[in-house]
């Protein structure tokens, strides 16, 4: 299959991208840092893979229709697109800025929704395809200490949940995964419990791979992936 995954220069998006690669998937990369990009492009060709990348930043409405327009182009068609790229603020009403706010609301909600659009008029035009959305429990359950973040996953989860009502009858899918903790490696505010203990970036991508693969008559519409362990007592 042929698969974009947004978000793909780090942490989740990177360990989908590389796992539908080695998987035998050719993925579209989207994300701003091109040295990152290109860092993911050289890992998967050492393996054999195949990748298209472009720098884009989602806040831009007009630069995401390019990008993806021209990610589609390169690949011929699209299968499958992931809306993984999110800014992750973990912090209170007390601590967040204007600024933090609506830098979130423009990447996971108005980044998701460009991102969104761009990739169904391709999925319309070609009768059929597969849109993930990465939403977080915390998309579902409240956030103590990530009010705002919470408020933009559970938009992210409002809109994913009628896409799916509003796609379905265009032979289009929409599915829903809710992480809990993942080991992104990226830097967060609040406590540090490690990395050792939560679920690995590569297994939402095996969990994007079982979406993609369902049967055609079947889809996987919400799935739930959290660690097993809980964080270590400090
Ligand atoms: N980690 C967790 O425990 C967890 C749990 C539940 C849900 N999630 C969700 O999973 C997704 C990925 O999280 P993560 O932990 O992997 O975060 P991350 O390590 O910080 O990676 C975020 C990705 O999004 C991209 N991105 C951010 N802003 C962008 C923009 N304006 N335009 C284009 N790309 C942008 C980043 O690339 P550039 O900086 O190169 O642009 C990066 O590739 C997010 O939607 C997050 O809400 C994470």
């Amino acid at each position: 299959m042929k698969v974009i995954i947004t978000g793909a220069s780090k942490g989740i998006g990177r360990g989908i991208a590389s796992y539908l690669a080695m998987d035998g998937h050719e993925v579209g990369l989207l994300a701003r840092s091109e040295d990152l990009l290109e860092d993911l492009q050289q890992s998967i060709r050492d393996q054999n893979g195949e990748s298209h990348a472009v720098s884009c930043d989602l806040r831009d409405p007009e630069a995401t229709r390019t990008a993806v327009d021209w990610l589609v182009e390169q690949m011929g068609h699209c299968d499958g697109f992931i809306n993984n790229a999110g800014l992750v603020i973990r912090k209170d009403i007390f601590d967040i800025s204007m600024e933090e706010w609506h830098a979130m609301m423009d990447t996971n909600v108005n980044g998701l929704f460009y991102a969104t659009k761009a990739i169904l008029s391709h999925f319309q035009r070609q009768g059929r395809g597969h849109l993930i959305n990465i939403s977080s429990i915390s998309g579902k359950l409240p956030l103590a200490g990530g009010s705002a973040y919470a408020a933009s996953k559970h938009a992210v989860t409002g809109l994913s949940l009628s896409l799916f009502q509003e796609c379905r009858d265009h032979n289009i899918t929409v599915s829903t995964i809710y992480p809990g903790s993942v080991a992104s490696q990226s830097p967060r505010h609040g406590e540090d419990t490690g990395e050792s203990w939560k679920v690995a970036p590569e297994d939402v991508g095996r969990v994007c791979r079982d979406i993609l693969s369902a049967d055609p008559r079947t889809t996987i519409s919400e799935v739930e992936i959290r660690p097993l362990g809980r964080p270590p007592k400090s």
